[in-house]
C-alpha cells in the first residue's frame, strides 16, 4: 500500500487505542508518522512503525499545551520540510453523572478533547496554507456529535463543537487545497474503553449495535488513511460515523 508515499503525518494520542492504529495504519500506507502522546506510548508506537518497515519518529505532545503545540509542528517542518496530515484523535471520557459534575470535570474534557484540537491544529494549518495542501481529520464521537449519551455531558459537548469546527474550518480552509473532515465512532474495543465500561455494558451495546460486535481501533484507521489519500480530494466538511450501525437503530 503506497498512496500515502512520503507524505508527513501527525497523530495526536497515539500511544494506544485508535490513535496507535491509526499511526500504525498511515505508516503501512507510507506516511512519515509522527507520533505524539503524553505517557512515553508514543515511543512505543514509533518503534512498532519501524519494525513494519515504516518511517517517523516520537515526540512528546499535551494537546492542552499550545505552545507544545507550536514546537512540535515547527520540529516536524524543520526535519521533513512539510506537513501533510493532522489527525486530532487524543482525547478523555470520564463518565460523570451531571448532577455530580464539578467545574474541573467539566473544564478538564473541554480542555483536552476540544481546546487541544483547536491547539494543535492552529500550531499546523499554517505549514499546509504555505504549501496548498493538507488533510485534517479530527476524531470526534458517537457521543454528542450524533447521539445523546447519558453521563457524557461534557464530552458530548466537545465533540460536538469538534464537528462544528471542522465544518467551520473547512470552509475556510479549502481555497488552500486544505480538507477537514470528522469521524464519529461508535463503540471501539481500546484500553480506554475498557477502562471506563464494565463487561456488562460491553455486552448490552453489542445487543445493540447491528453489526454484533464492537469497533476495532483498525475500522477507524483505514477511514482515516481513506481521508488522508489523494482519493479523497474531493471530500470537506464531513462526518463520517463508523459505528456498526447502532445510529440507524
Ligand atoms: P485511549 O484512552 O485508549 O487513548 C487515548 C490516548 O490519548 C492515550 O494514549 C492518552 O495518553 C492520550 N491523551 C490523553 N490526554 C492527552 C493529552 N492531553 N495530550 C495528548 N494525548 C493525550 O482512547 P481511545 O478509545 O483510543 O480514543 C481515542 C479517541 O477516539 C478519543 O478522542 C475518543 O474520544 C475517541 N472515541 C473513542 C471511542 C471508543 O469507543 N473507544 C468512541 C468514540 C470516540
Amino acid at each position: 500500500m503506497t498512496r500515502l508515499n512520503n507524505k508527513v503525518a501527525i497523530v495526536t494520542g497515539a500511544g494506544q487505542g485508535i490513535g496507535k492504529a491509526i499511526a500504525l495504519r498511515l505508516a503501512k500506507e507510507g506516511a512519515i508518522v509522527v507520533a505524539t502522546d503524553i505517557t512515553g506510548k508514543e515511543n512505543e508506537t514509533a518503534e512498532e512503525i519501524k519494525k513494519i518497515g515504516g518511517e517517523g519518529m516520537a515526540l512528546r505532545l499535551d494537546v492542552t499545551d499550545g505552545k507544545m503545540a507550536e514546537e512540535v509542528a515547527k520540529t516536524v517542518f524543520n526535519k521533513y520540510g512539510h506537513i501533510d496530515i493532522l489527525v486530532n484523535n487524543a482525547g478523555i471520557y470520564p463518565f460523570k453523572p451531571f448532577l455530580e459534575m464539578t467545574f474541573e470535570d467539566w473544564y478538564k474534557v473541554i480542555n483536552v478533547n476540544l481546546n487541544g484540537v483547536f491547539n494543535v491544529t492552529r500550531a499546523v494549518v499554517p505549514y499546509m496554507v504555505k504549501q496548498k495542501s493538507g488533510r485534517i481529520i479530527n476524531i470526534a464521537s458517537l457521543a454528542g456529535a450524533v447521539m445523546g449519551f447519558a453521563g457524557l455531558t461534557h464530552y458530548s459537548a466537545s465533540k460536538a463543537g469538534i464537528v462544528g469546527f471542522t465544518r467551520a474550518l473547512a470552509l475556510e480552509l479549502a481555497r488552500y487545497g486544505i480538507t477537514v473532515n470528522a469521524i464519529a465512532p461508535g463503540a471501539i474495543s481500546t484500553p480506554g474503553a475498557a477502562a471506563a465500561g464494565s463487561e456488562e455494558q460491553v455486552k448490552m451495546m453489542i445487543n445493540i449495535i447491528p453489526m454484533g460486535r464492537l469497533g476495532t481501533p483498525e475500522d477507524i484507521a483505514s477511514a482515516v488513511a481513506y481521508l488522508a489519500s489523494d482519493e479523497a480530494s474531493y471530500i470537506t466538511g464531513a462526518l463520517i460515523i463508523i459505528d456498526g450501525g447502532w445510529s440507524v437503530t
